[in-house]
């Protein structure tokens, strides 16, 4: 089976070393990848948002399933386009990826199913959004509704740092169009918990829990980022969390989505905050996550390909997934300066020594040029360690990541410590 698969960071490399290991894989094609998927892969020079051009590559090429990795392609309508043209592919429609970029869409049907979430009140001006905050606790959390590259998002301690912030979405419309609609929300606190489901319109699958590191430096400091470092398992998540969130989040939207008629097909991204009155939604997304997947995907014990196609389908088969024992750790290497302005171009060194030890490179922002791969992108490299426990895991990524380096590289030291500080090391 030919399949072309759409995206070019982490996540993309991840998912096409999966796709790659099915029998069922004769070609894979990604559109546009990067250097290091171009080992796996025939990159073709192909946006990722451009979808005519992919429509008619798929065409030309006689692609059998086209796997969309960024959300803006969903959001976009890509599987819509594909399915007009009877091109099989793999996620949701541009109605059902609204779970993901449109934050009001996500809280209307989970206030509908009954799904655990942060209370929230929409504001359509920055006037009434700056009265409405009266009816919220600090820290103050304010939402652009629209998708914002993950940015949309500002958490403010104080009144007047809330009230700037809805003034830069409503009225300086610092994320664009994605600003004309504020959500403001209440604050959950406790740690974060990332969850995949596999669904086919009706069932689905859940797999492993990770957890991102967001901020860029150590102990959580600094500005967001795009995700620094992921690990999986997540030994402090309570017994029965997959259970539960099969139950209380995944299986409920999933039903909503199929009763309103908007079927939802692909990865249903449940990003979650443990506090102490259990589980609770803080976004879904409409796709597999980054850096997650890179620490999910190489526990799975299965033909992913298989399963994609049984979601778009015949219907997904088995009732559970299964996943290996062992820990996998990702460290995200990123080019100095970065989430702010940053520059490309550097040569990487010690690519081919870093995978001696067993680890996983996965490559995010690279770019080869006449024999050597350069750094491309904020997120450059996503090193991958696994282990029985994820201290092992650990130990393995950082060994790796002593013999990479290029100009301004910056990773955070303390990828998974969370987990190891409680487990005193083992999982
Ligand atoms: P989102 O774009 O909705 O994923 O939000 C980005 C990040 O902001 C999340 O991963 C959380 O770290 C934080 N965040 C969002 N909503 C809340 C909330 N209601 N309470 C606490 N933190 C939040
Ligand atoms: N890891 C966060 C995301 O993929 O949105």
């Amino acid at each position: 089976m030919k399949v072309l698969l759409v995206g070019s960071g982490g996540r993309e490399h991840a998912l096409a070393w999966k796709i790659k290991q099915s029998r069922h894989c004769t070609h894979l094609f990604c559109a546009p990848g990067n250097a290091g998927i171009s080992k796996l892969a025939t990159c073709v020079p192909i946006k990722a948002d451009d979808i005519e051009e992919l429509v008619k590559f798929a065409h030309d090429m006689r692609v059998e399933l086209t796997v969309v990795g960024p959300e803006a392609p969903l959001a976009a309508g890509i599987v819509d386009r594909f399915q007009q043209e009877a091109l099989p592919v793999f996620g949701p429609t541009r109605a059902a990826a609204q779970l993901e970029a449109s934050k009001s869409f996500a809280k209307t049907i989970m206030r509908k199913k009954n799904v655990p979430t942060a209370q929230a009140k929409r504001v359509h001006d920055a006037e009434s959004a700056i009265a409405a905050l009266a009816e919220f606790k600090p820290p103050y959390v304010i939402k652009a509704d629209g998708l914002a590259a993950g940015k949309g998002v500002t958490i403010a301690p104080t009144r007047q740092e809330a009230e700037q912030a809805i003034r830069e979405a409503m009225v300086d419309r610092v994320f664009g169009e994605a600003g004309s609609l504020v959500l403001l929300e209440e604050f959950l606190d406790g740690e974060e918990l990332s969850i995949f489901g596999l669904s086919d319109g009706r069932k689905v699958l859940p797999m492993v829990p990770a957890q991102d590191h967001k901020r860029i430096f150590d102990r959580d400091q600094g500005p967001n980022t795009g995700g620094m470092g992921a690990y999986s398992p997540v030994p402090q998540a309570p017994a029965g969390i997959i259970e539960e969130t099969v139950r209380r989040v995944m299986c409920p939207v999933v039903e909503g989505m199929a009763e309103q008629g908007t079927p939802y097909k692909g990865v249903l991204y449940a990003g979650l905050v443990m506090t102490t009155e259990g589980i609770k939604v803080i976004e879904f997304n409409c796709r597999f996550g980054d850096p997650e997947t890179q620490v999910v995907l190489p526990r799975l014990q299965e033909d992913l390909l298989l399963l994609m196609l049984e979601c778009i389908g015949t219907g997904l088969r088995s009732d559970r997934l299964a996943f290996t024992d062992d820990a996998a750790v990702c460290v995200v290497a990123s080019s100095g300066g970065y989430p702010g302005p940053y520059k490309n171009g550097y040569p990487i060194t010690g690519l081919d020594e870093a995978e001696k030890g067993g680890a996983l490179v996965f490559h995010a922002g690279t770019k080869a040029s006449d024999g050597t791969v350069l750094t491309a992108g904020g997120r450059v490299l996503n090193v991958i360690g696994r282990g029985k426990d994820l201290a092992g895991a650990a130990g393995q990524a950082y060994a790796a990541l002593d013999k990479l380096s290029f100009e301004g590289m910056h990773y955070r030291r303390d990828i998974a410590s969370r987990a190891l500080n409680r487990e005193g090391g083992s999982t």
